[in-house]
């Protein structure tokens, strides 16, 4: 929790005090956990995944940047510059990630295409995610019949006034001194990106155990993947594929799915 003590603080401050939500994607605190404005260096590397999975989505990539640059609407973030043909784009590094993680994430399970989902994350920051998710399964014609997050009770209150601008309302389970409620349904998809995977082992353990017989699909992006040494015994259980983070955004990263075929 102590890692993650700036970040709550500043979250709560932006629940309660609009003038600081109007520029919470620029403090320091929101940095620290979401990396904004160091991704930019990462701004090629997310575009050139983007164009590939919008080629293979059939998607068109300037509808695709313009729409999510609703992401960048609240909360005045960091703007990277990225050309794409003649067009030059102003948006954040984290939107940038968010899309190319969503596209791949649809891309993967691409069987989703035109049907109702269900997804659950884990560990959602401010909860940007949800919102391109939102964008992409529009354009992709998939209705997402219900999104729930797990995270500590201030950063589920946060991404639900986050999201309320934008008029999405999402389910919240929050977990608060050790524990969560039962999941009480089951979902298509489970993700979790820079948050199951930076928990420690017996953390990981309890979450594999009250999550993973509930979901169809899992998509995790693992940091300090070396630092824990290897996944989780209770993950292997599932059969992952470990695959490359693309672009890698941190050495000892790995991408951890569910076989995409099943
Ligand atoms: C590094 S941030 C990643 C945020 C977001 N997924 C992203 O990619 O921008 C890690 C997230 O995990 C959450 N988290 C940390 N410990 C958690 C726990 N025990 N249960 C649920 N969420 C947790 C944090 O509050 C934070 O929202």
């Amino acid at each position: 929790m102590a890692l993650y003590e700036r970040f709550y603080n500043h979250l709560t401050k932006c629940l309660q005090d609009r003038d600081a939500f109007n520029h919470f994607k620029s403090a320091d605190d929101l940095d620290y956990m979401t990396e904004h404005r160091g991704l930019d260096q990462f701004k090629d590397g997310f575009l050139q995944q983007i164009l590939t999975h919008c080629r293979m989505l059939n998607l068109n990539v300037d509808t695709v940047l313009t729409r999510c640059q609703i992401n960048d609407r609240d909360g005045a973030p960091f703007l990277s510059t990225i050309q794409y043909h003649d067009r030059t784009y102003h948006i954040s590094p984290n939107t940038l990630r968010y899309i190319d993680k969503g596209l791949h994430m649809l891309l993967l399970f691409n069987h989703f295409r035109n049907q109702s989902i269900k997804i659950l994350e884990l560990g959602a920051g401010y909860g940007g995610q949800r919102l391109i998710l939102g964008v992409l399964c529009d354009l992709l014609q998939i209705k997402i019949d219900l999104y729930t997050i797990i995270d500590y009770p201030q950063v589920c209150q946060f991404c639900q006034y986050y999201l309320k601008q934008v008029d999405i309302d999402v389910d919240i389970l929050c977990y608060d001194n050790g524990h969560m409620k039962d999941l009480s349904t089951h979902y298509n998809l489970f993700f979790s990106n820079y948050a199951l995977g930076e928990l420690p082992q017996d953390v990981q353990s309890y979450y594999i155990h009250r999550i993973f017989n509930n979901v169809d699909h899992f998509y995790l992006l693992y940091n300090n993947f070396l630092e824990h040494g290897r996944v989780n015994d209770d993950l292997l259980k599932y059969h992952p594929l470990i695959l490359q983070e693309i672009p890698l955004t941190g050495s000892d990263n790995k991408l951890i799915i569910s076989d995409a075929s099943l």
